[in-house]
C-alpha cells in the first residue's frame, strides 16, 4: 500500500480543511481512501481512473511582450531549480493582477504552454468567473468538483463534504508534476481551496485584483500590475 501525504496543508487550516485536522490520501491499487480526521472524521473510498488532464485552452497565436513576465513567472516556477522544485518546499503561486482585457490570461496561457514539459502529469484550468458580464463567480465546490471530474472521479463518488472534496483532490495531485491554472479568480477565499499542497505542483491564479492574502499567506509571487502590451500589426498598432 502507497501512502501519499498530502502535503502541509492539513496542518495549516486552510482551504476548507480544520487546522489540526489528519489529511492523507492512501493508495492502494486502484482505490483511494481520504480520511479528514478531526471531531467528524469522513472517510471516502473510491475507484479513480488515473487520467492525465490536458486542461488548457489553445495558445495565444499573435504574443507579443510581456518578456519581464515571462522571466518572473520561470523563477517563481523554479525553472532552473534543481528538479524545477522550489527550495522551500511550498506550492509555487503566481499571481498575475490587473484590468480587464489587460493581457492576464494570455500570459498564464503563454506561459504555461512553453512550460509544458514541466507538467508531465497534466495541466488543470478552471475560469472560475470572477468578472464575468454574463455570470456569478463559481463557488470553490462547483471549481472542485469540476477538478475532480477532470481527475477522473466518477460523479457517484465525489464526496458530499468540501473538506472531504478538498482533501480528496490535494490526494490525487499530491507527488505529481502538474500545473494548476486558477483562471480570472474573483477573491482569495475563492482560490484557497483549490491550492495544491504539494511542492510538486505549480498554480497561476489571474484576476483584476490584489489576491493580496495569497503573497501574506502562501509566499504567491504578485507580479506587477500589469497595462496593456503595444501589438505591431500590418498597417498599425493597437
Ligand atoms: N501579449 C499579448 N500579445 C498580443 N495580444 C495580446 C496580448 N495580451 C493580450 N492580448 C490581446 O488582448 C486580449 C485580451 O487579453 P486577455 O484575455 O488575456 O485579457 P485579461 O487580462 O485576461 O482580461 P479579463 O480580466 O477580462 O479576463 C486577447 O484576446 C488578445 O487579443
Ligand atoms: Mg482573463
Amino acid at each position: 500500500m502507497n501512502v501519499v501525504d498530502t502535503g502541509a496543508d492539513g496542518a495549516q487550516g486552510d482551504g476548507g480543511v480544520p487546522a489540526g485536522v489528519d489529511q492523507r490520501a492512501v493508495a492502494a491499487g486502484g482505490g483511494v481512501v481520504v480520511q479528514v480526521g478531526g471531531n467528524a472524521t469522513v472517510t471516502v473510498e473510491q475507484t479513480v481512473r488515473r487520467v492525465l488532464p490536458r486542461q488548457l485552452p489553445a495558445a495565444p497565436g499573435v504574443f507579443a511582450g510581456r518578456v519581464a513576465e515571462l522571466v518572473a513567472l520561470d523563477r517563481a516556477a523554479g525553472v532552473g531549480a534543481p528538479d524545477g522544485v522550489a527550495a522551500s518546499g511550498a506550492v509555487m503561486i503566481s499571481a498575475i493582477g490587473g484590468a480587464g482585457g489587460v493581457g492576464k490570461t494570455w500570459l498564464a496561457l503563454t506561459w504555461a504552454h512553453r512550460n509544458l514539459h514541466r507538467f508531465p502529469d497534466g495541466q488543470l484550468f478552471v475560469d472560475l468567473h470572477g468578472f464575468s458580464p454574463t455570470g456569478r463567480p463559481i463557488s470553490p465546490a462547483e471549481a472542485l468538483r469540476g477538478l475532480l471530474d477532470a481527475l477522473g472521479v466518477a460523479p457517484d463518488h465525489v464526496p458530499s463534504g468540501p473538506d472531504a472534496q478538498a482533501a480528496l483532490y490535494r490526494g490525487l495531485i499530491a507527488g505529481r508534476r502538474m500545473l494548476v491554472v486558477l483562471d480570472n479568480a474573483a477573491t482569495a477565499e475563492q482560490v484557497v481551496p483549490l491550492l495544491p499542497g504539494s511542492p510538486t505542483c505549480t498554480v497561476l491564479v489571474t484576476g483584476r485584483t490584489t489576491l493580496a492574502s495569497l503573497i501574506d499567506r502562501y509566499g504567491a509571487l504578485c507580479l506587477p500590475k500589469m497595462s496593456s502590451v503595444q501589438v505591431r500589426r500590418r498597417g498599425g498598432t493597437r
